[in-house]
């Protein structure tokens, strides 16, 4: 397979959506988030993604549907080498996923929240959507699967980049490089961007130091007049 080595579908995403500031900022940024120190076992994920065999060209992907499916031929013996190298990525927390046959049946059901959300959110179909905290990126292809022009997800976890890279390899350009996953926090959004025209934040907010400051820098990431999808734990009561 070719590695996202030089992360041209990346670039070429940024400048055709006319993110050229934060463009110039991707080579630090990429080069920090897959930085090999941060984790011990990260140069076996990049060498797992590597090793996923070519895939025929002809597939029927379905990134709108709970499990998001990849159906392609694959010989007994191809599938038992995606098997082994996609079990190199667990854990697998964000899912379910259905990858040439191949089911990855992940920690948490992330269609379950889809399912709660989806009904009460602006059509995605044409918006440029930035999902802070996508982990592996299950959601950000059921959005491109509703017809999203642009879907970046910012995740700082170098695992879960190594994930989405594993499920990008099956979708193949499927989606049209529309989706997108730069392994960076929203701290690393550049200040009042204003660009996105729904941004989500989903199970993110009670993890950070200063939830105050999240609102603020989600707002700066959006467009005027855009849409933001908050979702988190509540207290319950008038405390
Ligand atoms: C509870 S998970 C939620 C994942 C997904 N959004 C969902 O709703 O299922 C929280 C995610 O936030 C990510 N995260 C942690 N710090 C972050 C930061 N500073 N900026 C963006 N995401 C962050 C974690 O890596 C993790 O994937």
């Amino acid at each position: 397979m070719e590695l996202p080595d030089d992360h041209r579908a990346l670039y070429q995403a940024f400048l055709d959506q006319g993110l050229t500031t934060w463009l110039a900022k991707l080579p630090e940024q990429l080069a920090r988030g897959l930085d090999r120190q941060r984790h011990g076992d990260l140069p076996a994920w990049e060498k797992a993604v590597a090793k996923l065999p070519a895939l025929p060209a002809e597939r029927h992907v379905q990134l709108d549907s709970d499990t998001l499916t990849v159906e392609l031929a694959l010989s007994d013996s191809q599938q038992r080498q995606c098997f082994n190298l996609l079990r190199k990525l667990a854990p697998w927390r964000k899912g379910p996923f259905q990858l040439g046959g191949i089911h990855i049946d992940t920690e948490w059901r992330s269609d379950w929240k889809w399912q709660r959300v989806a009904p009460h959110l602006a059509p995605l179909r044409y918006r440029k959507v930035l999902d802070v905290g996508g982990g592996s990126g299950y959601h950000a292809w059921r959005m491109t699967g509703t017809g999203a022009a642009f879907v970046l997800v910012i995740d700082p976890s170098p695992r879960f980049y190594w994930q989405f890279q594993a499920v990008r390899h099956f979708v193949g350009d499927a989606d049209g490089g529309r989706t997108q996953f730069l392994p960076v926090g929203i701290e690393d959004v550049p200040e009042n961007l204003g660009f996105f025209d729904t941004v989500f934040s989903m199970g993110v907010l009670y993890h950070r130091p200063s939830p105050l400051e999240h609102l603020q820098q989600l707002k700066a990431a959006l467009a005027p007049g855009g849409e933001l999808v908050l979702e988190t734990l509540v207290v319950e009561g008038d405390r």
